[in-house]
């Protein structure tokens, strides 16, 4: 089993992301060193629980856990206030306390919603995270931020709660549909991009057996877990070191924004970081050969399939909502070198017109 460890801010302590096939058969063994009680409420989605739920919960019984699950719909639309209300009700319900814990059982959805409900119910209980898309063991699971949306836009109220342990099994992966690994994909190549220009010629020279390859695929969602771990460990709360993790997503919000969020969140991040490549051959000095390869890599993956018709404004008008930030412009996380990011604060509107009208059109660079 790999391990990367991961410090509780302000405490002398840190808890433990644990990776490995078949993990979630042996959830009960690498719980039992935090002896939490045996009563254990398991928050999924429908979708999820009905896949995966049953082997799950059975592991945990043989392991001496009575776990109790609630459920929610699967998607975006479970990270309510609503949905947060009803499952404390059903935990009170059900006799949870102060002392109980929440086990997040899902994508990032599942894991944002119960990171949130833990960090408010009786002022805060314990949760693990056990992740089952890759976007989340990658990505969303680790760092510690949990969110709920509001009508008026995505993650508006959220807390900062570390899980106890995050236990990652790759063995999820084999029932997620093509779209989810594309958009965990994403994540996994943005790790590559600022942090591990190692992991880009493998992931490319393996792609095609990637899903297929368990010793790989485990080998890659280490390292780029491990990358979002060591940077959220160096900056806890929103710092200059965490907007690295910015990278492609200043443009693919706005493609997802411009697009009501219905191209999908992998898609958009690629074209964002396609976009970030050609911005940093001309401003931040990236070799072009380098942004080429990069950008080649993004399409080999399938990931610049082309955009819908997107308005060209609607995304400008995401990136600079009001006017002030169109006369200052817009903070950008761009490259010197493929793994070498550099904060460029104020890149002009002006600059990024011609830029967004280009991906629009389906052109990567220049
Ligand atoms: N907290 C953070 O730091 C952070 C970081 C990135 C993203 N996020 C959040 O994560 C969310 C997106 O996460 P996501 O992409 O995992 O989406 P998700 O949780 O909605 O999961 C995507 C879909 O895949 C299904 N699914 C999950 N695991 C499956 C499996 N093993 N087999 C088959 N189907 C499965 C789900 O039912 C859902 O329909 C967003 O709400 C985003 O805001 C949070």
């Amino acid at each position: 089993m790999r391990e990367i460890l991961l410090p509780l801010p302000g405490r002398d302590q840190s808890y433990r992301i644990c990776l490995s096939p078949g993990l979630r058969l042996r959830l009960g063994q690498i719980l039992a060193p935090l002896k939490l009680p045996p009563r254990l409420f398991v928050v999924s989605d429908r979708r999820v629980a009905r896949l995966h739920g049953g082997p799950v919960l059975q592991a945990l019984v043989r392991d001496g856990y009575a776990p109790d699950l609630l459920t929610v719909s699967p998607g975006e639309r479970a990270k309510t206030w609503a949905v947060v209300q009803r499952l404390a009700r059903e935990l009170l319900a059900r006799g949870a306390h102060r002392g109980s814990t929440l086990l997040a059982l899902g994508g990032g959805v599942v894991g944002d919603l119960t990171g949130f409900l833990a960090s408010i119910f009786m002022r805060g209980i314990a949760f693990i995270q056990v992740p089952t898309t890759l976007l989340a063991m990658v990505d969303a699971a680790i760092g510690g931020k949990t969110a709920i949306n509001l009508p008026q836009g995505k993650n508006l109220l959220g807390t900062f709660h570390q899980p106890r342990l995050v236990a990652v099994d790759p063995q999820f992966l084999h029932t997620l549909p093509a779209v989810e690994r594309l958009n965990g994909l994403a994540e996994v190549l943005k790790a590559g991009f600022i942090r591990d220009p190692d992991l880009l010629p493998r992931l490319a020279s393996g792609r095609f057996r990637l899903f297929r390859d368990e010793g790989e695929l485990t080998e890659i969602i280490h390292r780029a877990a491990a990358i979002k771990a060591e940077i959220v460990a160096a900056d806890e709360r929103e710092g200059d070191r965490r907007r690295i993790l910015n990278f492609g997503h200043t443009l693919g919000h706005g493609l997802e924004q411009a697009s009501n969020f219905r191209l999908p969140h992998g898609r958009a991040v690629a074209w964002g970081m396609a976009g970030a490549l050609d911005l940093s051959v001309q401003l931040a000095g990236l070799p072009p050969a380098e942004a080429r390869w990069g950008g080649r890599l993004l399409e080999d993956f399938g990931l610049l399939r082309p955009l819908p018709p997107l308005d060209p404004e609607a995304v400008l008008g995401a990136l600079a909502r009001d006017k002030k930030r169109r006369e200052e412009g817009v903070v950008f996380i761009l490259l010197r070198h493929l793994g070498e990011p550099v904060i460029q604060e104020e890149v002009p509107v002006s600059r990024l017109a011609p830029l967004v009208s280009r991906l629009l059109a389906g052109k990567p660079s220049k």
